[in-house]
């Protein structure tokens, strides 16, 4: 189990799964510029030491791997689904700690700049300017004070102010809207470089009436530490690594945008919410996070809290063994252990409506893993049937961003299995004695498997 951002790092250095970065790097589109290439090589972690005119190092591509969000929970990796399901169930809620590592700094409303007092990281060649990438919204419902969290993308502009996307339904805009109904500001804390269970929670779909504290807690399986904020009546998570304290203006929108987003385009400028902040609370020596968007991080979080989704969905119908999101999120993979030929029909069903973005999906059998998209191809190749296997539910709304919400009307779901009667002529070939095989004593040390 890891409990702080700190020992997440600790983790991954501990694995060589961290890479540091010793050399000066412009938080202006360098550094996500290392950042990409990174994921689509090595995909690890990244520990950027000496960032220009930062006031802290920089973390990026720190939950880029399913094994690291298993480690984290202190779970398998097999056993990441089933298990979760059962632990998210449990609510623990937070306990207040004696210490505050996040206050050891406090910077205060006559003296915070943001564009000083966070790294300018810009990501995107068309991006307004530097965005917080990384930051999660603690909130308290303005009548039943119930805590939410959720991963929100803020605009530095200076001074005191950042702009908001939080829209709802997204349990943050319904919040701002109760408040805003009454013409009160919504207090609110940015949270960066979280404790894991945190970053789940907020990625995560969790009813409205729960508390996301409490949730958090239940990921974690022991209470979150947290402490009260110094401007805002809010507690926040004791082991982060920086804290923007204020609060969501009432019936105030500027424009925000574009930002180069999850599917890989921008989202143009629109008329969003203001942040104030009231003060900075930080480590001595913060590390601040960041998470491009799209990126390995972003969908392994995300995709994280819709296979669960998708998991819950299916069990009840189908011998369920794994879920993927491999590639992107409107779309996914379910492997079941097939007994009977319906079974593969009833997971597509309860698949595509799990979730509203699930466009695509694809059952496979067993022995085919869901996280690889190579793999699934293979199996639509070898074991989809064009005039049995196919799935189509026509007008069924998606993904619901205005500009693109007709692209993604419909769903489409194919079935990847092998029929029951023809099992055995499916039984994959095995090679006998290949997992001794070590490749560097055959072909040379310059290709020995990491
Ligand atoms: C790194 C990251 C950034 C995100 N940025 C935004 C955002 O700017 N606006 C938004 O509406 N959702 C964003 N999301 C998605 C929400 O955080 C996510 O859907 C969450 O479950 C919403 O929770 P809520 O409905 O409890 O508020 C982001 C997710 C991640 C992982």
């Amino acid at each position: 189990m890891i409990t702080s951002f700190r020992d997440l790092l600790a983790w991954l250095d501990g694995r060589g799964l961290l890479a540091r970065v010793a050399r000066p790097v412009d938080p202006a589109y360098e550094l996500a510029a290392v950042l990409r290439k990174t994921q689509k090589g090595p995909n690890v972690g990244l520990l950027f030491e000496n960032v220009k005119n930062s006031p802290a190092r920089v973390a990026t591509n720190v939950m880029s791997r399913r094994e690291t969000l298993a480690a984290a929970l202190g779970l398998a990796p097999e056993r990441l689904l089933p298990d979760l399901a059962t632990r998210v169930a449990k609510a623990i809620p937070p306990e207040t700690a004696a210490a505050a590592p996040v206050q050891e700094v406090v910077i205060g409303a006559n003296e915070l700049d943001v564009a000083r007092d966070i790294p300018q990281v810009v990501h995107s060649e068309r991006d307004a300017g530097a965005y917080v990438t990384a930051g999660i919204f603690l909130a308290r419902h303005p009548e039943t004070g119930v805590y939410n969290a959720s991963w929100n993308r803020a605009q530095i502009v200076g001074g005191d102010r950042l702009r908001v996307r939080m829209m709802p339904p997204q349990h943050l805009g319904q919040y701002q809207a109760a408040a805003e109904a009454a013409d009160k500001p919504l207090p609110a804390a940015i949270v960066i470089g979280a404790p894991p269970a945190l970053m789940l929670a907020a990625s995560s779909k969790i009813p409205f009436e729960a508390d996301e504290l409490a949730a958090a807690g239940a990921w974690q399986g022991a209470p979150l530490r947290v402490v009260p904020a110094k401007t805002a009546p809010l507690l926040v998570p004791a082991d982060a690594e920086m804290v923007i304290e204020g609060e969501i203006a009432p019936k105030l929108r500027e424009e925000e945008g574009p930002f180069g987003e999850f599917m890989d385009a921008y989202v143009e400028v629109g008329r969003n919410h203001v942040f104030r902040a009231s003060a900075v609370t930080r480590r001595r020596d913060a590390i601040y996070h960041v998470i491009l968007a799209g990126g390995t991080e972003d969908l392994a979080l995300l995709s994280l809290m819709l296979e669960i989704e998708i998991w819950k969905a299916v069990a009840p119908v189908a011998r369920v063994v794994d879920v993927g999101c491999p590639g992107q999120l409107l779309g996914c993979v379910v492997a079941i252990d097939k007994t009977r030929d319906e079974d593969a029909n009833a997971a597509m069903q309860a698949a595509v409506g799990a979730h509203r973005w699930m466009k695509f999906v694809v059952v496979v059998d067993a022995d085919v893993n869901p996280h690889d998209s190579e793999e699934v191809l293979w199996a639509i190749h070898t074991r989809f049937s064009p005039e049995t296997g196919v799935l189509h539910q026509k007008g069924v709304a998606g993904f619901s961003r205005p500009d693109v919400a007709n692209l993604h009307l419909g769903k489409l779901a194919l079935d990847a299995t092998a029929p029951v009667a023809m099992k055995k002529q499916f039984a994959r070939r095995k090679f006998p004695g290949i997992e001794k095989i070590d490749l560097a004593e055959y072909l040379g040390e310059r290709f020995r498997s990491r």
